[in-house]
């Protein structure tokens, strides 16, 4: 089974995500990691972050065993990412990878912007999470204050404007909803309900296919 979850900055995918793929036993890729670790590279190198050559090697390189989460999380990589994320031929460097993941025996759970649109269109379940801009920005607050990371809410909220703007405008693989994806509405929910939802949509995806 590939459940794919899509949704703008913030929106609790990464954690919906890890919820599911325990549940059902199944690997989890946040595929956001891998745009802000080409990001973490190019920094770290003292490359410029619009420097195409060296964001697409940095993509071909990149190993998903090496994803150093605690490095990737910080504020300023997620906006880092979005540049790099708008890039036809990073994006196009790290397909093969994702679908590989995706395509392990028995499936994955993978999260992001582009999962049922474009790296699985044919995944057999497709989420798309929000919330309202303003709970997203007071959710990232939360998370980054725990993490060490004191920030101002109404900053975050402009960067999550921007980059659900960036990367919504983008000629290459935008974030949008597919087609068939469900619409799951977490401002008034927290990890728990937005789980509860999850799995109610999830079976009866699951039970209409049995049916058919
Ligand atoms: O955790 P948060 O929702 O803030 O961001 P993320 O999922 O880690 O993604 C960081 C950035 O990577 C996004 O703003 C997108 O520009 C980019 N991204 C993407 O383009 N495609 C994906 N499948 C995942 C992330």
């Amino acid at each position: 089974m590939i459940i794919a979850i899509d949704g703008p900055a913030a929106s609790g995918k990464g954690t919906l995500g890890r919820r599911l793929a325990a549940h059902f036993g199944l690997p989890h890729l946040d595929t956001g990691l891998l745009y802000r670790a080409v990001a973490h590279h190019l920094i770290s190198a003292g490359e410029a972050l619009d420097d195409v050559a060296a964001a697409t090697a940095a993509a071909r390189a990149l190993d998903l065993q090496r994803l150093d989460d605690a490095a990737l999380r910080g504020r300023a990589m997620g906006e880092a990412a979005s540049i790099v994320a708008a890039m036809p031929s990073v994006r196009e460097a790290l397909v093969a990878l994702q679908r590989a993941f995706a395509g392990q025996p028995g499936g994955a759970v993978l999260d992001g912007r582009d999962i049922g649109t474009v790296i699985c269109p044919g995944a057999d379940v497709k989420l798309f999470v929000t919330a309202s801009a303003e709970e997203r920005a007071r959710r990232r607050w939360r998370e980054l204050v725990a993490r060490g990371e004191p920030a101002d809410q109404a900053a975050i909220l402009e960067d999550i404007r921007r980059r659900d703007q960036r990367d919504a405008e983008r000629p290459t693989a935008p974030l949008a909803v597919a087609s068939d994806a469900h619409r799951l509405d977490t401002t008034h929910l927290d990890a728990d309900g937005a789980f509860a939802a999850a799995l109610g949509i999830i079976s009866s995806v699951m039970a209409s296919r049995t049916k058919s």
